[in-house]
């Protein structure tokens, strides 16, 4: 990570907003945008169908940056459904969110999907958020490190990391997202600390600088400061609180300096 970056908040608002709440909070955001946007790195990642509307509400000056959810590896073809980075990226999209678990464990998206989805993203200019995490199971059986360990090696393994090309890796115990229980903030940055020593291994010197370690999991405005510092862990993906537009304020004001 580079030194004085801002703190990185990335909202996923998962399935939780309609079109029209989307925009709703959208709008109120952009009202207040500077506000949002002084002390931290702010990026939304609205539903594919509401990403133009969303990143239409900010002017083109601003700050705020958008995401997709998901994004199929393809970028054309008989895949009935599907949404390709090359769409999103004209919708708005900066980033795309790669491998969360909610999409291996609904969607059986596999190890490998998510590696060609996260090399897509890279070629069309794309930043993947790549999802990695470990069971409460896990956890318990000593194994989160060798687990997130093992996903990455397999998302990133052929992955050629170019010097106009950047990575965020959003480390999130599957046993925290969503249940109003985060991980010890220790622990999470012992995990950090793991992810960057991987990259280390993958990837070339000079390329470190483009990557990100992030938390994920019952994250919200009175726990996120301990989540966050300017070495291991330089941001956080937040689901439930960022969906709220008081919750999200509260988050990107706890970085407010006093
Ligand atoms: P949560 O979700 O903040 O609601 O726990 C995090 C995530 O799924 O990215």
């Amino acid at each position: 990570m580079q030194q004085s970056q801002k703190p990185l908040i990335i909202a996923n608002w998962k399935l939780a907003l309609d079109h029209e709440e989307s925009v709703i909070l959208a709008g109120k955001i952009a009202n207040s945008q500077s506000e949002f946007t002084d002390s931290v790195q702010l990026v939304i990642c609205p539903s594919a169908t509401s990403l133009d509307a969303v990143s239409s509400s900010f002017g083109d000056s601003s700050q705020v940056e958008f995401g997709a959810q998901n994004a199929f590896y393809e970028e054309r073809g008989p895949f009935t459904g599907e949404v390709s980075v090359k769409a999103l990226k004209q919708l708005g999209a900066k980033y795309v969110i790669v491998g969360h678990s909610e999409r291996r464990k609904y969607f059986r998206e596999t190890n490998e999907d998510v590696a060609k989805k996260t090399m897509c993203a890279l070629k069309h200019n794309l930043i993947p958020i790549v999802c990695v995490g470990e069971t409460y199971e896990e956890r318990q059986r000593q194994q989160a490190e060798i687990v997130v360990s093992e996903e990455l090696q397999a998302a990133l393994a052929h992955v050629t990391l170019q010097p106009n090309q950047h990575i965020i890796v959003a480390y999130e115990p599957i046993w925290a997202i969503g249940t109003g229980q985060a991980i010890n903030a220790e622990q999470a940055r012992l995990m950090g600390l793991v992810i960057h020593q991987k990259m280390i291994d993958l990837f070339p010197q000079q390329a470190l600088k483009n990557t990100r370690v992030v938390y994920g999991g019952s994250i919200d405005g009175t726990n996120v400061r301990d989540f966050v510092d300017d070495r291991v862990l330089s941001g956080v993906l937040v689901g439930g609180a960022s969906q709220r537009f008081a919750d999200l304020q509260s988050l990107v004001f706890a970085f407010k300096k006093q």
